[in-house]
């Protein structure tokens, strides 16, 4: 099979193909990304209980969100599907893997096994976290993004991302509300990101014109992300659903109006 083969959405410069991440990367030639941005699955829609609109009920995020069966397996997952990122990235290239402890400690070490070089553990701090539903530990206050390289060295805009004020560098602890209404009027995804934390870490890691992909497409926030950056995309999502949502929220984009916007303000984002 083919990429021509696969059913795909979006437009020229920001396509989602209806895929397996595995199987769509094993269709891309090695050394052809220059940054991967991914937010795989929690595996945490597993009989837990959570508080939604005052009242307690399960979490279930979706079936693509259940564990495959035990750690052990969700584990050599998440080696596979990163083994093949490192080897559609460029040498130069870099990875960005979100996720709650359900899942990042194994992808913390999936990373350094596959020798991927981390170069910065970022943490998304939620101003606005849910309650604890059960009264019995901390609110879940933060996500964690793990930036890493194949070691060749990498993009790191700084003065895109910094004022000119030394004193006032950008610390690896983001402070990001939750997704604002205005990003989800095109519909619905349970687990969709923030705007503003992907934009952030494609305008610090890659370059115009870049080729950015994202294995667990969802919604489309990467794609949307990289079309206002005026860089190019390619996702995979397994979901038809969440493919149709993407290519909405692609459609609604006006490329390279970001980037327009940071030309006019100057540097800080
Ligand atoms: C955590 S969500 C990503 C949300 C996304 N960052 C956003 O802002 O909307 C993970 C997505 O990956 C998809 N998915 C799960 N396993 C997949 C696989 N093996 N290949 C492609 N997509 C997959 C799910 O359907 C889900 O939409």
């Amino acid at each position: 099979m083919g990429l021509r083969e696969l059913e795909s959405y979006g437009e020229p410069g920001a396509m989602v193909y209806l895929a397996d991440c595995v199987e769509l990367m094993r269709l891309m030639p090695a050394g052809s990304v220059d940054a991967v941005f991914a937010d795989p699955p929690y595996r945490l829609s597993n009989g837990g209980v959570t508080l939604k609109n005052g009242r307690v009920g399960p979490v279930d995020k979706g079936a693509w969100d259940r564990s495959l069966g035990s750690f052990e397996r969700d584990h050599e997952f998440n080696v596979r599907w990163l083994e093949e990122a490192r080897r559609v990235l460029k040498p130069d290239g870099t990875v960005w893997v979100s996720g709650t402890h359900h899942a990042i400690f194994s992808i913390g070490f999936a990373l350094q096994t596959l020798g991927l070089k981390v170069i910065n553990s970022v943490v998304w701090e939620k101003p606005d976290p849910p309650p604890n539903a059960l009264h019995t530990a901390f609110t879940h206050a933060h996500e964690t993004l793990v930036w890493a390289s194949k070691g060749r060295g990498h993009t790191f805009n700084y003065e895109l991302v910094n004022s000119p004020n030394p004193g006032g560098q950008l610390s690896s602890v983001w402070r990001i509300p939750a997704v604002p209404r205005r990003e989800k009027l095109c519909g619905y995804h349970p687990t969709q990101k923030p705007l503003r934390l992907v934009r952030r870490a494609l305008l610090a890691s890659t370059g115009e014109g870049d080729l950015v992909f994202d294995p667990f497409c969802g919604s489309g926030t990467t794609a949307v992300a990289a079309k206002e950056l005026n860089r190019s995309f390619v996702g995979a999502e397994l979901e038809e659903e969440f493919c149709e949502l993407a290519a909405r929220r692609i459609g609604a984009t006006e490329r390279g109006s970001v980037l327009r916007e940071i030309r006019a303000l100057g540097p800080g984002a």
